[in-house]
Protein backbone atom coordinates (compact mmCIF):
# COMPACT_ATOMS: atom_id res chain seq x y z
CA UNK A 1 0.00 0.00 0.00
CA UNK A 2 2.50 2.77 0.60
CA UNK A 3 4.37 1.44 -2.24
CA UNK A 4 1.64 2.14 -4.26
CA UNK A 5 1.22 5.57 -2.58
CA UNK A 6 4.90 6.49 -3.48
CA UNK A 7 4.24 5.42 -7.42
CA UNK A 8 1.22 8.17 -7.39
CA UNK A 9 3.29 10.87 -5.58
CA UNK A 10 6.33 9.89 -7.81
CA UNK A 11 4.14 10.00 -11.48
CA UNK A 12 2.10 13.47 -10.07
CA UNK A 13 5.78 14.80 -9.55
CA UNK A 14 6.93 13.79 -12.96
CA UNK A 15 3.72 14.82 -15.14
CA UNK A 16 3.94 18.17 -13.36
CA UNK A 17 7.60 18.78 -14.45
CA UNK A 18 6.74 17.58 -17.83
CA UNK A 19 3.73 19.50 -18.14
CA UNK A 20 6.12 23.16 -16.35
CA UNK A 21 8.98 22.22 -19.17
CA UNK A 22 6.61 22.15 -22.14
CA UNK A 23 4.95 25.44 -20.98
CA UNK A 24 8.46 27.49 -20.33
CA UNK A 25 9.71 26.14 -23.51
CA UNK A 26 6.74 27.75 -25.68
CA UNK A 27 6.88 30.90 -23.96
CA UNK A 28 10.90 31.63 -24.36
CA UNK A 29 11.53 34.02 -27.52
CA UNK A 30 12.04 32.03 -30.60
CA UNK A 31 15.20 32.20 -32.95
CA UNK A 32 13.00 32.32 -35.69
CA UNK A 33 12.90 35.52 -37.19
CA UNK A 34 9.14 36.47 -37.41
CA UNK A 35 9.22 40.34 -38.19
CA UNK A 36 9.84 41.92 -41.48
CA UNK A 37 12.86 43.55 -42.49
CA UNK A 38 12.53 47.15 -43.71
CA UNK A 39 14.92 49.73 -45.44
CA UNK A 40 14.25 53.56 -44.58
CA UNK A 41 14.51 55.51 -48.24
CA UNK A 42 14.81 59.23 -48.38
CA UNK A 43 12.53 59.96 -51.05
CA UNK A 44 10.97 57.34 -52.64
CA UNK A 45 8.68 54.74 -51.54
CA UNK A 46 10.11 51.48 -50.74
CA UNK A 47 8.25 47.93 -51.54
CA UNK A 48 9.59 45.28 -49.34
CA UNK A 49 9.22 41.90 -49.21
CA UNK A 50 7.62 40.74 -45.64
CA UNK A 51 8.10 37.80 -43.86
CA UNK A 52 4.88 36.28 -45.76
CA UNK A 53 6.12 36.86 -48.88
CA UNK A 54 3.74 39.87 -49.84
CA UNK A 55 4.71 43.09 -50.72
CA UNK A 56 4.62 45.73 -48.00
CA UNK A 57 4.88 49.48 -49.03
CA UNK A 58 6.90 51.67 -46.11
CA UNK A 59 6.36 55.35 -46.13
CA UNK A 60 9.44 57.52 -46.54
CA UNK A 61 11.03 58.61 -43.06
CA UNK A 62 13.04 61.63 -43.15
CA UNK A 63 16.58 60.91 -41.78
CA UNK A 64 18.30 63.44 -39.73
CA UNK A 65 21.48 65.03 -40.42
CA UNK A 66 22.89 67.28 -42.81
CA UNK A 67 20.85 67.58 -45.82
CA UNK A 68 22.08 66.53 -49.38
CA UNK A 69 23.43 68.94 -51.70
CA UNK A 70 21.02 69.12 -54.53
CA UNK A 71 22.08 69.23 -58.28
CA UNK A 72 22.67 72.29 -59.68
CA UNK A 73 20.09 72.49 -62.44
CA UNK A 74 21.26 73.62 -65.79
CA UNK A 75 20.51 77.03 -66.80
CA UNK A 76 18.23 77.49 -69.97
CA UNK A 77 19.79 78.08 -73.25
CA UNK A 78 18.04 80.63 -75.16
CA UNK A 79 17.08 79.12 -78.36
CA UNK A 80 14.88 82.00 -79.97
CA UNK A 81 16.47 83.05 -83.18
CA UNK A 82 16.83 86.58 -84.02
CA UNK A 83 16.59 88.55 -87.20
CA UNK A 84 17.56 91.81 -88.62
CA UNK A 85 15.14 93.93 -91.03
CA UNK A 86 17.26 92.89 -93.86
CA UNK A 87 17.29 88.87 -93.11
CA UNK A 88 13.45 89.65 -92.82
CA UNK A 89 13.34 91.35 -96.15
CA UNK A 90 14.20 88.58 -98.28
CA UNK A 91 11.33 86.79 -97.03
CA UNK A 92 8.51 89.38 -99.45
CA UNK A 93 6.34 87.64 -101.47
CA UNK A 94 4.04 84.16 -101.31
CA UNK A 95 6.53 81.88 -101.25
CA UNK A 96 7.94 82.96 -98.23
CA UNK A 97 6.35 85.96 -96.26
CA UNK A 98 7.68 86.82 -92.97
CA UNK A 99 7.09 89.91 -91.08
CA UNK A 100 7.77 91.60 -87.77
CA UNK A 101 4.74 92.76 -85.46
CA UNK A 102 5.95 94.29 -82.17
CA UNK A 103 9.76 93.39 -82.15
CA UNK A 104 8.30 90.09 -83.26
CA UNK A 105 9.36 87.55 -86.11
CA UNK A 106 6.32 85.97 -87.70
CA UNK A 107 6.58 83.59 -90.82
CA UNK A 108 2.76 83.77 -92.33
CA UNK A 109 3.72 81.66 -95.26
CA UNK A 110 0.33 79.22 -94.01
CA UNK A 111 -1.70 82.01 -93.24
CA UNK A 112 -2.10 84.03 -96.20
CA UNK A 113 -5.25 81.58 -97.66
CA UNK A 114 -6.16 80.96 -94.73
CA UNK A 115 -6.98 84.89 -93.80
CA UNK A 116 -10.50 85.47 -93.11
CA UNK A 117 -9.73 89.32 -94.61
CA UNK A 118 -7.89 88.01 -97.88
CA UNK A 119 -4.49 87.29 -99.07
CA UNK A 120 -3.82 91.01 -100.27
CA UNK A 121 -3.74 92.31 -96.36
CA UNK A 122 -1.29 88.91 -95.43
CA UNK A 123 0.98 89.68 -98.54
CA UNK A 124 1.15 93.37 -97.89
CA UNK A 125 2.83 92.97 -94.95
CA UNK A 126 5.50 90.13 -95.84
CA UNK A 127 9.12 91.70 -95.81
CA UNK A 128 8.54 94.61 -93.63
CA UNK A 129 7.82 95.22 -90.09
CA UNK A 130 4.10 95.86 -90.24
CA UNK A 131 3.31 96.57 -86.75
CA UNK A 132 1.10 99.52 -87.75
CA UNK A 133 -0.93 98.06 -90.13
CA UNK A 134 -1.81 95.14 -87.82
CA UNK A 135 -2.64 97.43 -85.11
CA UNK A 136 -4.36 99.35 -86.99
CA UNK A 137 -6.55 96.82 -88.16
CA UNK A 138 -6.69 94.17 -85.59
CA UNK A 139 -5.15 95.50 -82.61
CA UNK A 140 -6.63 93.99 -78.77
CA UNK A 141 -8.49 91.82 -80.95
CA UNK A 142 -8.25 87.98 -79.02
CA UNK A 143 -8.89 85.80 -82.22
CA UNK A 144 -6.25 87.67 -84.41
CA UNK A 145 -3.76 88.24 -81.66
CA UNK A 146 -3.81 84.83 -80.98
CA UNK A 147 -3.25 83.28 -84.29
CA UNK A 148 -0.15 85.91 -84.51
CA UNK A 149 1.16 83.90 -81.68
CA UNK A 150 1.20 80.88 -83.42
CA UNK A 151 3.74 82.42 -86.43
CA UNK A 152 6.13 83.48 -84.19
CA UNK A 153 9.55 82.06 -85.46
CA UNK A 154 11.97 84.50 -83.54
CA UNK A 155 12.87 88.22 -82.55
CA UNK A 156 13.43 91.49 -84.48
CA UNK A 157 17.20 92.06 -84.02
CA UNK A 158 17.63 96.02 -84.30
C1 LIG B 1 -2.37 94.56 -92.44
C2 LIG B 1 -2.74 93.39 -91.99
C3 LIG B 1 -4.16 92.88 -91.91
C4 LIG B 1 -5.31 93.43 -92.43
C5 LIG B 1 -5.49 94.69 -93.23
C6 LIG B 1 -6.38 92.54 -92.03
C7 LIG B 1 -7.70 92.69 -92.35
C8 LIG B 1 -8.73 91.92 -91.90
C9 LIG B 1 -10.12 92.15 -92.19
C10 LIG B 1 -10.65 93.26 -93.06
C11 LIG B 1 -10.80 91.20 -91.57
C12 LIG B 1 -12.33 91.07 -91.55
C13 LIG B 1 -12.78 89.99 -92.49
C14 LIG B 1 -14.26 89.78 -92.43
O1 LIG B 1 -14.85 89.89 -91.34
O2 LIG B 1 -14.83 89.49 -93.47
C15 LIG B 1 -9.89 90.36 -90.88
C16 LIG B 1 -10.25 89.27 -90.12
C17 LIG B 1 -9.35 88.51 -89.45
N1 LIG B 1 -8.00 88.60 -89.47
FE1 LIG B 1 -6.94 90.04 -90.39
N2 LIG B 1 -5.89 91.51 -91.29
C18 LIG B 1 -4.52 91.69 -91.21
C19 LIG B 1 -3.63 90.86 -90.60
C20 LIG B 1 -3.96 89.74 -89.90
C21 LIG B 1 -3.01 88.88 -89.25
C22 LIG B 1 -1.48 89.04 -89.31
C23 LIG B 1 -3.72 87.91 -88.63
C24 LIG B 1 -3.24 86.76 -87.81
C25 LIG B 1 -2.14 86.09 -88.06
C26 LIG B 1 -5.10 88.16 -88.88
C27 LIG B 1 -6.15 87.41 -88.40
C28 LIG B 1 -7.46 87.64 -88.66
C29 LIG B 1 -8.55 86.88 -88.08
C30 LIG B 1 -8.40 85.70 -87.09
C31 LIG B 1 -9.70 87.41 -88.56
C32 LIG B 1 -11.12 86.98 -88.23
C33 LIG B 1 -11.57 87.79 -87.02
C34 LIG B 1 -12.94 87.40 -86.56
O3 LIG B 1 -13.83 87.21 -87.37
O4 LIG B 1 -13.05 87.30 -85.34
N3 LIG B 1 -5.22 89.28 -89.66
N4 LIG B 1 -8.63 90.83 -91.12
Amino acid sequence: MKNIKQTIIFLATAFALVLIVTLGASMLPSSKKTSPDYTINNTTNTNTTSANGSNVSTKPTQTTGTPKPSTPTPKPVNTTPSYTLTQVGAHSNSSSCWTIVRSTVYDLTPWIDQHPGGAGAILSMCGIDATADFEDQHGGQRRPENELQGFEIGTYKK
